[in-house]
């Protein structure tokens, strides 16, 4: 939190005890983003009027001062700057958007059990008009960071088609740090794509924040990879990553139509309690998610899922995590990733009560990924005795020795020469570990031993 804020923040409070304590907890909430408490609406980067609307002339009382704020606002932009104006509490609770019809200058409307929401109003509202929000909020990369663009010297490649989120999870900086959901024109793809193929690439994996959140100028993630599968060469594609509430029913329909669509999902579900869930502004439930899954796996009942969780999310107990592992029972993950909920200053869940121990924490990590490991242990054994089509990236450790991946995206090692890289390849797996298989090239002759 910084001593000197950059960004002045006058807020106005009228009637009732409720909201002098909202007023106070929306100053905290703003702090992080650099906002700091100022005397006088005079050249204040944001000015939030907490309302009452006790009585008639409470409200009239409401719309004076706005139009007086109106004027500063006014002045502001004159002098080259940008006030932004919030009225919250229950005038806006009992008149909603209407406020922002009669009076122009209004940027955003918070009703009173919505104050949290502040950080990612404002940041809707800067976007809205093109601005970005410098908010104070540290880069961590294990968690708002695509995967970096590999170069192309192989036969798979990264291909980002789709940066940002409009998600507001409620634990995440990524709204804030990297804006709102952005999408490549489709053109741009399919050329890359195109010359990713010319030069030997077989697999691209098409990367975004929210890569199903893809709107190619009305054309769906679903379309853009129909499109890309008829890019000769390009015999695998993936995506990640994935919010459950964009898996539109085409994008379900590719999967069990499109073979170069790999059976390989990442839909990160965080949490397995719906108490959680809404805490974390995730906008599915438990429920709703392993019903996705079934339809998903309706269309292509081999799909490997993933996922991301997060354990110790503020009002976690014990009760809540529990239901975080009978979901991963229920579902049945191939892989995934979990992490220990991180305390990121600026997002709304910082400043939520309830605030889990690092110790359980911990416990509870330790738990989930031991679910997990078996998890995947038991599915990479389930491939034994299978043969796989495996595409050949790269020599391995040992001589003789190459590698690839299965469609569900496990490293596969089997003896064999260099010249099989770039192809894909039937392979026999013959043993499986956690983090890969191993198996002999399937057309091969095998010296059968009496
Ligand atoms: N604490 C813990 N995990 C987080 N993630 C994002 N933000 C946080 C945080 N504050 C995780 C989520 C997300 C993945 C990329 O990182 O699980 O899906
Ligand atoms: Fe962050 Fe992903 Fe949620 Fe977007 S959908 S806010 S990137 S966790």
């Amino acid at each position: 939190m910084s001593e000197t804020p950059q960004k002045r923040l006058y807020i106005k409070t009228y009637g009732c005890q409720m909201n002098v304590y909202d007023s106070e907890r929306m100053t905290d909430v703003l702090r992080p983003l650099g906002y700091g408490v100022v005397d006088d609406p005079e050249g204040a980067d944001l000015v939030v009027l907490n309302t009452c609307h006790i009585r008639e002339k409470a409200t009239e009382k409401v719309y004076s001062e706005l139009g007086q704020i109106k004027l500063m606002k006014d002045r502001k932009a004159q002098a080259g700057g940008k006030m932004t104006i919030a009225v919250a509490g229950c005038v806006a609770q009992a008149e909603g958007q209407e406020i922002m019809t009669r009076q122009r200058a209004v940027d955003l409307v918070v009703g009173p059990q919505a104050y949290h929401q502040l950080p990612e109003l404002i940041a809707r509202a800067h976007r809205a008009s093109g601005e970005r929000l410098a908010a104070d909020f540290a880069a961590d990369e294990k968690f708002d960071a695509l995967p970096a663009e590999r170069k192309v010297d192989g036969v798979t490649a990264f291909l980002t088609v789709q940066e940002g989120c409009d998600k507001f999870c409620t634990f995440c900086v990524v709204p804030y740090t990297r804006g709102g959901e952005w999408s490549r024109p489709p053109e741009a793809i399919e050329d890359e794509a195109r010359r990713l193929a010319d030069q030997g690439v077989r697999e691209v994996t098409l990367l975004g924040q929210n890569v199903n959140a893809y709107d190619g100028g009305g054309l769906t993630l679903a379309k853009l990879v129909r499109r890309l599968a008829k890019i000769t060469g390009l015999d695998r594609i993936r995506y990640t990553t994935s919010h459950p509430r964009d898996m539109g029913e085409d994008l379900i329909e590719a999967h069990g139509e499109l073979p170069q669509l790999m059976p390989y999902l990442h839909l990160p579900v965080q949490a397995g309690s719906d108490k959680i869930l809404k805490a974390m502004n995730r906008d599915h439930t438990a429920e709703s998610y392993v019903k996705l899954i079934e339809r998903i796996r309706t269309a292509r009942p081999d799909i490997a899922m993933s996922g991301d969780f997060i354990v110790g999310f503020p009002g976690e107990r014990d009760g809540d995590f529990e239901k975080t592992l009978d979901l991963v029972r229920e579902v049945g993950f191939a892989s995934a990733f979990s992490f220990k909920y991180s305390r990121r200053p600026g997002t709304p869940a910082s400043a939520m009560p309830g605030q889990v121990d690092e110790a359980v924490k911990s416990e509870r990590l330790d738990r989930l990924n031991q679910l997990l490991d078996e998890q995947q242990r038991a599915f990479n054994a389930s491939q034994v005795g299978k043969t796989l089509p495996v595409l050949f990236e790269k020599a391995g450790r040992h001589p003789g020795q190459i590698v690839g991946r299965s469609p569900y995206l496990q490293a596969v090692h089997a003896s064999g020469g260099e010249h099989l890289i770039g192809t894909i390849v039937p392979v026999r797996i013959e043993s499986a570990a956690k983090m890969s298989l191993a198996g002999v090239l399937a057309n091969e002759p095998v010296l059968e031993t009496a």
